[in-house]
């Protein structure tokens, strides 16, 4: 293959559903340049309630899918994907980059907070790349894990009812109101379409991590390293597939949601 074609190749991002595109208008901004291929499975949503082999059944069906879109890396801009499947992936497509969010907690650490509460599914928290991670930052920082069921299930079903979110996030948090947290982790791509909420649930100034520019960086710099870096000047396009045809137009939607 020519350089030039190799390099115009576009990246794939997917998640269980909606979530990822969050994540998706980050690299894009991020990555003005390149060109991406979303794809959800709204179809199998939630993941999070699902085994680890499931997640990865799902995820390795989704690496297919992009294999035969020719895709020069992908990004899984689903936490719960990444704890129960990269490992795998990775080993299985060793010619294929693929890379993958994870909670927060780096750079919350790195922001010198010292009591975090960490929002995630069920299955992301009980993976032991979780909890790895939780153990080495526990011997300095105080982190609470806070599996959150229901929350990403209500953003996947298109955030129709104020009520029901207050009403979800008050029995997820209200046991929390007196501690003192620093900042919030945001360990699934669905809740930073809730962010305003779960802000609102703490004090005013409570730091919300996302771990976005986490995985741009991370995806800007495995280009570079590859060459693999678009050289076009102008904008790239951004484009949605889905296990569930009806939820294209609630991705698009909510690309255009700032
Ligand atoms: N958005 C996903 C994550 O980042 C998973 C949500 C779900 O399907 O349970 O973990």
């Amino acid at each position: 293959m020519q350089k030039t074609e190799e390099i115009s190749r576009p990246i794939g991002v997917f998640d269980s559903g909606v979530g990822g595109v969050s994540t998706l208008r980050k690299l894009h901004e991020m990555l003005p340049n390149e060109d991406f291929l979303f794809y959800g499975d709204s179809k199998n949503a939630p993941y999070g309630s699902k085994s680890q082999e499931d997640v990865y059944l799902l995820s390795k069906d989704i690496v297919e899918y992009f294999k035969q879109k020719d895709v020069k890396a992908i990004v899984i801009a689903c936490n719960t994907a990444t704890s129960a499947a990269k490992e795998r992936l990775t080993k299985e497509y060793p010619e294929l980059p693929i890379i993958g969010i994870e909670p927060a907690l780096k750079e919350a650490g790195d922001n010198n907070e010292q009591n975090i509460l960490v929002m995630g599914t069920k299955l992301t928290m009980k993976l032991p790349k979780y909890q790895k991670m939780v153990n080495e930052y526990s011997d300095t920082r105080h982190i609470i894990s806070l599996p959150s069921p229901g929350l990403a299930e209500y953003i996947e079903s298109g955030m129709h009812d104020d009520e029901a979110l207050k009403g979800l996030l008050q029995n997820l948090l209200a046991s929390y109101a007196n501690v003192p947290f620093d900042g919030v982790v945001l360990g699934c791509t669905h809740y930073p379409f809730v962010a305003e909420a779960i802000q609102s649930c703490f004090r005013s100034n409570i730091a919300i991590h996302t771990g976005y520019e986490g995985v741009a960086n991370r995806l800007k710099k495995l280009l570079a390293g590859l060459g693999l870096s678009s050289n076009r000047r102008d904008e790239g396009s951004v484009s949605f597939d889905s296990s569930s045809h009806d939820s294209i137009q609630y991705y698009e939607k909510m690309f255009q949601t700032r």
